[in-house]
């Protein structure tokens, strides 16, 4: 038993965030929280219900009728929104796009940060995102900083969709997330970057397993 720990992974679209953060949660017998999933869910709901969600005021707006929750289902994060499983729903790109827009705005990130916030208060978990190092949990226990290049990431993406039967160009997903980059690293609240404590992980040319082994090692001896 390592005791309570908070463990921050961040880092940009397709560095290998969530499948990380997945299997540590599993094999130290935590909670994997998954907080881009949120802001995915507010994008969808702005899909929906034709709100423009390129219009900070519009969103603001209709912020009181998203009601988000997180559930458990053997071990895999479900998320609701207004009562409905939207756990598939939000895996596109044109949420993602829409995520990467509404995520800009301080409104929707306090309201997710204090979600977040109680998720994490009294157990221990493993959260990703861009921004639990700097502001989410800044007393984390552990905080790692996972990059790759924008080619390996694009390629990544690639592979997933082909893995399930779909044809995406691979020169549209490298644009796709160089302009998500670009937009996450450069907004005014709580930009995409690496804590001043963090610890940057170049996953270009690492395997799944070497990563989690490292991570695995680095918590233990903060522990
Ligand atoms: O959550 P995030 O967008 O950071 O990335 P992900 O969805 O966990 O990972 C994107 C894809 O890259 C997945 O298909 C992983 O299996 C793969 N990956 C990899 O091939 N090698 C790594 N070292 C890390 C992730
Ligand atoms: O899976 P992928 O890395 O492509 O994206 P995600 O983690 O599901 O996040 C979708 C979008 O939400 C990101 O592009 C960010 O703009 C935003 N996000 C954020 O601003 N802060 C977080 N803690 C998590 C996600």
């Amino acid at each position: 038993d390592l005791g309570r720990f908070t463990l921050a992974i961040d880092g940009p679209a397709g560095a290998g965030k969530s499948t990380i953060a997945k299997c540590l949660a599993q094999n130290l017998r935590c909670t994997y929280i998954d907080t881009g999933a949120m802001y995915r869910t507010v994008g969808l709901f702005c899909i929906q219900n034709n709100i423009d969600y390129t219009n900070e005021d519009a969103v603001n707006s209709v912020l009181s009728q998203i009601g988000i929750d997180i559930i458990y289902e053997d071990n895999a994060q479900k998320i609701y929104l207004n009562g409905v499983d939207v756990s598939t729903a939000i895996r596109t790109q044109e949420v993602a796009a829409a995520a990467s827009k509404v995520a800009t705005y301080k409104e929707v990130r306090e309201a997710l940060v204090d979600m977040q916030r109680k998720l994490a208060a009294t157990k221990s978990v493993v959260m990703d995102g861009r921004d639990i190092g700097t502001v989410v949990l800044p007393q984390a226990t552990l905080k790692i900083f996972l990059t790759a290049s924008a080619e390996e990431r694009a390629n990544r993406r690639l592979l997933e969709y082909e893995a399930k039967g779909m044809e995406v160009a691979y020169d549209v997903l490298l644009k796709e997330i160089q302009e998500r980059d670009d937009q996450d690293a450069n907004r005014e609240v709580s930009p995409l970057k690496k804590a001043d404590d963090g610890i940057e992980i170049d996953t270009t040319s690492l395997s799944i397993e070497e990563i989690i082994e490292r991570i695995a090692h680095l918590l233990q001896e903060r522990l």
